[in-house]
């Protein structure tokens, strides 16, 4: 049986990854700050409680775990920053918001990384994922939310120099965008339901090789430009 450990598991994108990878018959390491989501969902799924910025927590989670292989660990914890608030826009910014915005999507994730590269290197697939955006891309900038877009392309640049420090140990490394997707997130106007977007992602990470080690894909598969 393969494990996954998946960050922010009881809500959104990663209840569904929770609920798809439990129905396949893996062994789900549901990391969330509260279990309430995670009720119901049927299969091997161990609740960890887990905030994602709590590093010491996040150490003693791993150390609980010592001797776990994990297949797949997928960083999808996230935050966009306050809906409607201008603290992200030229004229607005604040600095608190910025701080909080990059504590829980790009130092968190990495502090993941570490702290379970040795579960990961000891499994089978090998594979590490972080759950990024589109709006990282510098390529494909439009501008405007400002702290999120910097904050997944500092995410993406972290997952390029793991891809570089652990490639040679057979881990790959993938940022992996979902889509514009209805979450609490992404909204109800946005184009995909998370029934495009997550089993195509399951897919897609299930098809890793060595050599999408260090790539930046959407959830089908497709390239995206850095
Ligand atoms: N939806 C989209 O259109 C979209 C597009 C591009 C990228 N993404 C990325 O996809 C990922 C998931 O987003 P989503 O759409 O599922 O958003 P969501 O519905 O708002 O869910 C966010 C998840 O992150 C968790 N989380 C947030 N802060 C946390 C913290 N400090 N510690 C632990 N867990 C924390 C939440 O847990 P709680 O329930 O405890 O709050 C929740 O499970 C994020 O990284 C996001 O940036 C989403």
């Amino acid at each position: 049986m393969s494990t996954v450990l998946i960050t922010g598991a009881a809500r959104g994108l990663g209840l569904e990854f929770t609920r798809l990878y439990a129905a396949g018959d893996w062994k789900v390491m549901a990391c969330a700050r509260t279990p309430d989501g995670l009720k119901g969902v049927e299969g091997d799924v161990q609740h960890h409680a887990l905030e994602v910025t709590d590093y010491k927590a996040m150490k003693a989670l791993a150390r609980k775990l010592d001797g776990e292989a994990i297949d797949v660990l997928i960083c999808n914890a996230g935050i966009g920053g306050s809906r409607g608030s201008p603290g992200q826009d030229l004229g607005g910014f604040d600095p608190g918001e910025w701080r909080r915005i990059f504590e829980v999507n790009t130092l968190a994730p990495l502090m993941m990384a570490e702290a379970f590269v040795e579960h990961v290197a000891r499994s089978k697939e090998r594979k590490m994922v972080a759950i990024t955006s589109v709006l990282g891309s510098l390529a494909s900038n439009n501008g405007g939310r400002y702290f999120y877009r910097a904050s997944k392309t500092a995410l993406n640049m972290e997952w390029n120099c793991l891809a570089r420090d652990l490639g040679s140990r057979g881990i790959t490394c993938v940022a992996l965008h979902p889509g514009w997707v209805q979450t609490d997130m992404g909204g109800g106007t946005a184009p995909l339901t998370i029934d495009q977007s997550v089993p195509a992602m399951v897919k897609t990470i299930a098809g890793f090789k060595p050599s999408d080690n260090g790539r930046y894909l959407q959830y089908d598969g497709t390239e995206l430009p850095w």
